[in-house]
């Protein structure tokens, strides 16, 4: 039956079913996005991102495997089947929606700035920074630097390559602030912050993020939908969530 066929090709197209046959999950990240993937002591990748592709193997019946990628090429690697699937906290904005599909969000940030301490209390918002006298900072390729160049648009910008560098620019008293996703600043303050930092942590953007694989597999995202609402209402989601970003 013609009908049929074509659904059964449909099929065996989908990531999904090449994940099973393989008996492995490849998921894409880049680690140093503290707490969802950093690289501990011993040198493993851990976060709440490698928790929730663990629980996605797990309940998939696979390995997985990790493929740390550089995020400025990361849409272009999964495009390139360098892996199956983007967790490495993605928010979800229009542009790269038009590259991939993204599964429903896990989790919703949003922008927040960590200040040099010189700044306390004159700074308050990041609309105190918009200012050619003041130097802003963030990570190469992100919604941070997006944010940065279209919201702070008087100030200096200057991009890094890894949001670990941009942040202690600040530090250092190099730049006045670094915008990034607040789960990040979060992190950093508690570990750096000390004497040099403040942290306003009032977003001020709304970024929910996805899951991203390639565009025109549904049987992917209706998989990884219906895993969401499994795990976000069982108890296995606030676990993760508790372990690294409550607690
Ligand atoms: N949420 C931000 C973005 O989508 C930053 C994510 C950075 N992720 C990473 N694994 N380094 O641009």
């Amino acid at each position: 039956m013609p009908v049929m066929a074509a659904d059964h090709e449909l099929a065996q197209k989908s990531t999904l079913n090449e994940i099973l046959k393989r008996g492995e999950l490849r998921v894409g990240l880049d680690a140093g996005y503290m707490p969802f993937e950093m690289t501990d002591k011993k040198g493993e990748i851990v976060g709440f991102d490698v928790d929730m592709a663990k629980e996605m193997a797990k309940a998939m019946g696979v390995k997985l495997t990790i493929v740390n990628t550089d995020y400025d090429g990361i849409i272009p690697a999964l495009m390139a089947d360098k892996f199956d699937i983007i967790i490495s906290g993605m928010t979800v904005n229009q542009e790269r929606n038009l590259q991939i599909n993204f599964a429903d969000p896990y989790i919703v940030v949003g922008q927040a700035i960590l200040l040099n301490k010189k700044h306390e209390g004159a700074i308050t918002s990041y609309k105190d920074l918009n200012d050619p006298k003041f130097t802003v900072v963030s990570r190469i390729g992100t919604t941070g630097e997006q944010a940065a160049k279209r919201m702070i648009p008087k100030a200096q910008y200057k991009s890094f390559e890894k949001e670990s560098d941009g942040a202690m620019e600040v530090v250092n008293g190099q730049a006045d602030a670094f915008v990034y996703d607040l789960p990040f600043n979060v992190v950093f303050m508690a570990q750096q912050g000390g004497k040099n930092l403040v942290l306003l942590d009032k977003p001020f953007t709304y970024e929910p993020l996805g899951f991203g694989v390639k565009k025109g597999d549904p049987d992917f995202l209706n998989w990884l939908d219906n895993f969401l609402t499994q795990i976000k209402n069982d108890g296995r989601f606030d676990r993760i969530y508790d372990k690294w970003i409550k607690g």
